[in-house]
């Protein structure tokens, strides 16, 4: 363990703090082909507020799932690092990690996926338990079951079902409570909705905010849609190809950074049928393996000029920004 993360005098510390975290990614070197480097996740600077709800968003591929396993080492970073309420995740034994595990938690896009599918919904919201080693006795075993059923809207009588007798929402429950069944206080939401039709999305969020209210929880929720980011989360962090380029203090905050605000555009409407994708289409995104020298949104930003395409700007507060609100961008919108 190491020293607690400075935070300014009077908020409390964020529950969740990372520093310069980055994540390389080497393809395969093979006999034609010389060995690649892909920075997934590039000097991301985040403190994540206790009981808040912290939102991600970016196009597929800028690097959300690398910084959600990131955050829970459920991935090892190349450089820089994690604290999660004070521990270095970095420097802790694998005891320590696996008792620090108990309070921070995943759910996945499909829930299934990490999950026997041989597992009863019993045998699967019982599981974390028996990971950290807690043994429990048959009736404490069906009261844990029932009251975690209970507390995500599941019926009991569920309780001996096998995922493929189950709806996407009713398996999209079973993972939300795997992952209370430890009483956790931070979850990571690595698009939980993204698999499900527009109705069942609905009520799975409105579940989410239920649990973070009643439960106090801390969430990292990640998702490609501004829109729902928008609607569930107080502060919004806006990836581009690894890097963060915008944090917008809270959900009302005009974006100031043009990739921000193509995205506002083309999800605003939250009827996917008439949601316009004008701005975002123009250009295309830049090679991963290949990152251009300046801003890495300059071939799509109709506002590049000569200085974004050869020095990348660095995330700062710019003049005349509300407290907490930063880009990276030389020459931000108006507000
Ligand atoms: N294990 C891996 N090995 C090599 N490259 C990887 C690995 N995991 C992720 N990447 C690459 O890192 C980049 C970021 O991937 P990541 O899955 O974090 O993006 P994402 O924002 O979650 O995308 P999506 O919205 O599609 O889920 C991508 O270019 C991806 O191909
Ligand atoms: S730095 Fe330049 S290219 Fe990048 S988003 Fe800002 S204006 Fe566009
Ligand atoms: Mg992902």
């Amino acid at each position: 363990m190491t020293e607690t993360p400075v935070s300014a005098i009077g908020s409390p510390p964020p529950l969740l703090q990372t520093r310069g975290l980055t994540r390389v990614f080497h393809s395969r070197a093979g006999l034609f082909a010389k060995q690649r480097t892909l920075t997934a996740v590039s000097q991301v600077d985040l403190d994540i507020p206790r009981g808040r709800v912290t939102g991600v968003v970016g196009e597929s591929g800028c690097g959300k799932s690398t910084l959600a396993r990131l955050v829970l080492r459920l991935l090892d970073a190349s450089s820089g690092s994690v604290h999660f309420d004070g521990n270095d995740l970095a420097g802790l034994s694998s005891s320590g990690l696996r008792a620090l595990r108990r309070r921070m938690q995943m759910v996945f896009q499909d829930p299934y996926s990490s999950i026997d599918p041989r597992y009863s919904v019993h045998e699967a919201v019982l599981e974390p338990l028996r990971i950290q080693g807690l043994a429990l006795d048959e009736a404490a075993k069906r009261s844990k079951v029932e009251s975690l059923m209970a507390m995500v809207g599941l019926n009991p009588v569920l309780a001996d079902s096998y995922p493929h007798q189950l709806s996407g929402g009713q398996k999209q429950r079973v993972g939300i409570a795997r992952a209370l069944a430890l009483q956790p206080e931070f979850l990571v939401l690595d698009e939980p909705t993204a698999s499900l039709d527009v109705s069942i999305q609905a009520q799975i969020i409105a579940l989410l905010e239920q649990l973070q209210a009643d439960l106090g929880l801390t969430y990292l929720f990640i998702s490609h849609d501004l829109g729902l980011v928008r609607y569930f989360c107080h502060r919004i962090v806006v990836m581009y190809l690894g890097r963060v380029v915008e944090i917008l203090p809270d959900p009302t905050a005009a974006p100031r950074h043009p990739y921000t605000r193509a995205l506002m555009e083309s999800t605003f409407e939250p009827d996917p049928q008439r949601r316009r994708t004008v701005t975002l289409l123009h250009g295309e995104i830049a090679d991963a393996f290949n990152l251009p020298a300046g801003c890495a949104y300059a071939a799509r930003c109709p506002h590049a000029s000569q200085r974004c395409r050869s020095e990348r700007p660095e995330l700062s507060q710019p003049a005349g920004a509300d407290q907490g609100h930063s880009l990276a961008c030389h020459h931000p919108l108006g507000s």
